[in-house]
């Protein structure tokens, strides 16, 4: 297996101590679990998703296990502002903080809470299953393009999350690109549902839900190909990853890094597993490998 020489990086404006980064919403709920995760090899962690209101999400189950990977309808539970308090110990740590709002407004008013602690914000414009919230604006480029300038405005760097659930990614990277983001992470859960048979009702009280886990991984690795082809600024691969192999493959097609979230929940000690693999002394710089199957 190909390697990688060990080292900090910079992606997207923003330092990190390997190229492991944990997901949104993934254990990432208070300073203590960030904390945690960094400990366990993380180069960086994404917090769970803030909004403008405190909010306890959808009723459940609000996620199950399929074949090859998790669904979820969370329905972006938060404690708002108080989270705050939660990540002011972290401030030097590679913490980037996931928000999200209905408009420009709502992602600037949030972002001002955390300015002063974030390394980076990551917006999420791309989660399926929040009614007027994530990709029920990410699916519009003017929308995304309007709130990424919005959130700029703090001159902290701004990570934008897509969304694989539109028929072309590359015109919402775009948006994204053009609204002054200093890095694209593709990609949130592909919208899914399953039905019990014995009750004849959805699974989750949301009825439907995002899909993340293994299933995905094909999925991310040809929204990260088309958005390299696409843009320029650097992209962040998410969606399936659970080895060194898959780190290197998302790079091949592109990524400069990756984030890891449904694998984290299988074993927390997934980051240190990976890096074991992922890093020799006599392993290939970085920027040889990103995007070198595009030929
Ligand atoms: C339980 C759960 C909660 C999540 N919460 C958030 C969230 O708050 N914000 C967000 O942008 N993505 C959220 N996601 C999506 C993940 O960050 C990630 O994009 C997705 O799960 C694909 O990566 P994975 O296959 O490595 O899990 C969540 C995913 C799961 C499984």
């Amino acid at each position: 297996m190909i390697t990688l020489q060990p080292g900090e990086i910079t992606v997207g404006g923003v330092d990190l101590r390997n190229h492991l980064i944990l997901a949104a919403g993934v254990l990432g709920t208070t300073g203590a679990s960030l904390k945690r995760i960094l400990k366990l090899g993380a180069g960086g962690v994404v917090t769970k998703s803030i909004g403008p209101e405190p909010a306890s999400g959808h009723h459940g189950p609000c996620l199950i296990r399929t074949d090859c990977g998790v669904l979820n309808a969370m329905g972006l539970p938060n404690p708002s502002q108080e989270f705050t308090g939660e990540i002011e110990s972290l401030k030097d740590e590679p913490v980037i903080v996931s928000i999200f709002g209905k408009d420009p407004d709502e992602f600037r008013e949030v972002a001002g809470w955390f300015a002063g602690h974030a390394r980076g914000f990551e917006l999420n414009v791309s989660c399926p299953h929040a009614a007027g919230y994530g990709a029920a604006i990410g699916t519009d480029p003017e929308t995304v393009l309007e709130c990424t300038r919005a959130v700029a405005t703090h001159g902290v760097p701004v990570w934008v999350k897509l969304t694989p659930n539109v028929t072309d990614i590359t015109t919402i990277g775009r948006a994204a690109e053009q609204g002054g983001a200093s890095a694209i992470v593709a990609v949130n859960t592909v919208r899914g549902m399953r039905i019990s048979t014995e009750m004849r009702r959805p699974v989750l009280g949301n009825r439907s839900g995002g899909l993340s886990g293994r299933a995905i991984f094909p999925i991310a690795v040809k929204a990260v190909w088309d958005l390299y082809e696409t843009c320029q600024i650097p992209i962040i691969g998410c969606g399936g990853v659970s080895s060194a192999n898959d780190v290197i493959e998302m790079m091949m097609a592109g990524a400069q890094a990756v984030e890891i979230g449904t694998a984290v929940m299988d074993d927390i000690r997934v980051f240190d597993q990976i890096r074991r693999k992922l890093y020799t002394k006599d392993g290939t710089p970085a920027e040889e490998i990103v995007g070198v199957a595009h030929g």
